[in-house]
């Protein structure tokens, strides 16, 4: 039996969080689920929406799955997820980018993978006003985390039968910082002959991604450009409602949607609980539940083709609806 936090969110979270442990309970596989609330619902009560007994049950679980929760705006507290990041050391941001059976996109044959870097780069926050018209952001960039996320980028597409991991940088303008990371890429590579090795400039490659995603496999950025690339890439497979993520660390990882917690339909049984179940297949596989995982996507992409498909995919089914049809197809 596996113990597995679950951040059940707020605004469409506990919806769709009710959705993905009632597929994983119907494809037979126990999960002890320690349900921790976080996010503004809670913040009256313990004063933060993210108490220390979130953490711990992190840091005794070593997994979590997490749903949206909703970062409130302007009352002086730090987003979950940026403190989630950081205090359990969530070093690589997963997002796989992969066309969904019978999700009609721009492109098919979609099947990439982002890799960002998560801690540092000018999301490290040290900012400086250095007078009424200046201000000033630091890009930290260290060979530790660069090399750190770069061989966590070839483990990877070892581990995924990947074939290629390309560096995306701008190291022909900022020639020391993204030098850096591009030249902590070039160490790392000599130790993954078997891996094809690319470098690209930021710029070339958004280009390049809205001409032709396809020609992309592996992606490993600093965090900035992972961040932007990202976004673009889950609009690349259908958008919000099917991106599917996770953020890794050396002792922790925690699997969630790219979305957030969509206050606009909350409570009406209308949300698309893909991007929630499809990170928890990811989950899945990195405890390495594989036959589970397996069975749980078939279903899911069977009832894809079949087109049974949530409002925001343009049918017309609800959440509980639309649950029903995968746990049929749970074969
Ligand atoms: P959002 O992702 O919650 O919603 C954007 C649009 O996409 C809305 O129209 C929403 O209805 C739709 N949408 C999102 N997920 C959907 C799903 N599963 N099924 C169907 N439709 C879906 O972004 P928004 O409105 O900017 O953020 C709302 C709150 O969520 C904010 O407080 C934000 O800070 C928080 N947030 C939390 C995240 C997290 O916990 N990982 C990530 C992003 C935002």
């Amino acid at each position: 039996m596996h113990n597995i936090t679950l951040i059940n969110g707020d605004g469409i979270g506990p919806e769709i969080s009710r959705s993905v442990i009632e597929i994983i309970a119907s494809a037979g596989l126990s999960i002890n689920w320690d349900i921790q609330s976080a996010g503004s619902d809670v913040i009256e009560q313990e004063g933060t929406p993210l108490p220390k007994r979130v953490l711990d049950s992190i840091k005794k679980n070593k997994v979590a799955l997490k749903a949206p929760v909703t970062t409130p705006i302007g009352k002086g507290f730090r987003s979950v997820n940026v403190q989630l990041r950081k205090d359990l050391d969530l070093y690589a941001n997963i997002r796989p980018c992969k066309n969904l059976p019978n999700v009609k996109t721009r492109f098919d044959n979609v099947d990439l993978v982002v890799v960002r870097e998560n801690t540092e780069d000018l999301y490290a926050g040290i900012e400086e006003q250095i007078d009424q018209n200046t201000a000033h952001s630091i890009k930290i960039i260290t060979r530790e985390a660069s090399e750190r996320i770069c061989r966590f980028a070839f483990e990877y597409a070892v581990k995924n039968e990947r074939k290629e991991v390309c560096v995306v940088t701008k190291a022909n303008i900022m020639k020391l910082s993204d030098g850096l990371f591009l030249d902590s890429y070039r160490n790392v590579a000599q130790e993954y002959p078997q891996i094809k090795q690319r470098e690209i400039l930021v710029d070339n490659l958004c280009m390049q991604l809205v001409q032709d995603p396809t020609r992309f496999d592996v992606l490993v950025l600093p965090n900035l450009y992972g961040d932007i690339v990202s976004d673009l890439t889950a609009g690349l497979i259908g958008g919000l409602g099917v991106a599917q993520g996770a953020n890794i660390g050396k002792d922790c990882a925690v699997f969630e949607p790219v979305h957030g917690s969509a206050p606009d339909i909350k409570g009406q049984n209308k949300a698309n609980p893909t991007a929630l179940l499809l990170s928890a297949i990811e989950m899945l596989k990195y405890i390495n539940e594989f036959e589970h995982a397996k069975k749980i996507e078939k279903a899911l992409f069977k009832t894809l083709s079949d087109g049974y498909k949530t409002a925001d995919l343009g049918g017309t089914l609800s959440t509980t609806e639309f649950t029903q049809q995968i746990i049929k197809n749970l074969l």
